[in-house]
């Protein structure tokens, strides 16, 4: 297909098969900085979140990464469980006695946001705000209208992210941001573009992706009763559980954009410089020649080599955290109302119209 993202793409492929999709990951000839392709695109044509880890190619790409890998390891990330299961217990409180509840707006939606704002030092209260802006980026629309839109709420979310930081330069705290600050206001570790981009890129991952691990697990879950049975009997198989609803319902469909930095031959294609690529996560964890019966969910599957965070060098620095929220949100839902049930009369089991994130619409 012919696609225009950036002005001077001339081509656009996708890697389906598993073999094809874990090659273009691995390969670093496909670069994520649209301007080593295109060094004339204007600032303009690009957002903001391009000036972060995620759009950036090596060595700017390790340097990005290894300040905000700071507070991202695992034995950090082991160091909120008790703080993750807090938020899991008062969201469920919230929902006893109610005969039906929205699980994405009451339950699953809450809680990555509350834990990625106060890993961050980002007020949760203007989460519905970040839900605005973090939707924006990643949703698709035909309307002409809604880039307009789109445009409006980037030029929103750059100016609360200003306030934030002047905030934050004049009472720094225990927190991610004040550590980017530092970082920045150390020297050449980092400019104020890339402070930005490093911002907005933890708010956009922290919304959109855990949400739908939680909730796209519990829908796998409903419409697979056998699975969800055994699961509620044996409780310790929940970490398999959590890999094969990565596998299964994985909440980023399509990996980013990524651009040929040469031209080269790949896997019999022949490809010219700055040929757009995209890996479809989804399609390539439903690959028969590495899944067996792949469109059925299977919580004991002994070996998942799933391809939900991505590979090589922009695998998902929040894996460890998501797997943990993923897997206490689930665990805690199923402890408190073992007969849950979804609810098909009500449920809007419509898919967002989104390239790279499968996540279900919420009720109107
Ligand atoms: C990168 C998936 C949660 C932070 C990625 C990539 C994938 C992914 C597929 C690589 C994209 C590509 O190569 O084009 C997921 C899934 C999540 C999740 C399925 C939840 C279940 C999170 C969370 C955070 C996070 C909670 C942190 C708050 C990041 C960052 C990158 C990334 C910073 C960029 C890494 C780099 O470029 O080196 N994620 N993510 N993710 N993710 Fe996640």
């Amino acid at each position: 297909a012919k696609v225009k993202l950036v002005s001077g793409i001339q081509d656009s492929w996708v890697a389906f098969t598993y073999e094809a999709a874990e090659a273009v990951l691995k390969d670093e000839r496909f670069v994520k900085n649209p301007r080593a392709v295109f060094p004339d695109v204007s600032e303009h044509e690009l957002m903001p979140i391009t000036h972060s880890m995620l759009f950036a190619d090596p060595p700017d790409h390790r340097r990005l990464r290894s300040l905000v890998q700071r507070g991202f390891t695992p034995k950090m990330i082991q160091r909120l469980q008790g703080r993750i299961e807090e938020i899991a217990k008062i969201q469920v409180e919230q929902m006893k006695g109610k005969e039906t509840v929205d699980l994405i707006a009451d339950y699953a939606f809450p809680i990555p946001i509350i834990v990625i704002c106060e890993l961050l030092g980002v007020p949760p209260e203007d989460r519905l705000d970040f839900q605005r802006w973090s939707n924006s980026m990643v949703e698709i629309n035909d309307d002409p209208s809604f880039y307009e839109q789109v445009e409006a709420h980037m030029k929103e979310f750059q100016l609360y992210i200003e306030q934030l930081l002047a905030e934050k330069r004049i009472h720094p705290q225990d927190d991610l941001l004040s550590e980017l600050i530092r970082a920045e206001e150390d020297g050449d570790k980092l400019s104020v573009q890339e402070l930005y981009g490093a911002i907005m890129l933890m708010i956009v991952a922290g919304h959109e992706t855990t949400v739908n691990l939680i909730a796209n697990g519990m829908l796998a879950l409903f419409t697979h009763p056998e699975q969800l049975k055994k699961l509620k009997e044996s409780p310790s198989l929940i970490d398999g559980a959590i890999e094969e609803i990565l596998r299964f319902n994985g909440p980023v469909e399509f990996s980013t954009d990524r651009y040929a930095k040469e031209s080269f031959t790949f896997m019999g294609k022949q490809l010219q410089k700055g040929d757009h690529v995209l890996v479809s996560l989804a399609s390539a964890d439903h690959d028969p020649a590495v899944f067996s019966e792949p469109d059925k969910l299977v919580i004991t599957r002994e070996k998942s080599p799933h391809l939900a965070f991505g590979k090589g060098i922009h695998y998902c620095l929040g894996a460890p955290l998501a797997r943990l929220e993923g897997k206490i949100a689930i665990q805690t839902l199923l402890n408190t109302f073992p007969e849950i049930q979804i609810n098909t009369a009500l449920a809007n089991l419509e898919w967002r119209q989104s390239f790279v994130i499968r996540g279900l619409k919420e009720p109107a």
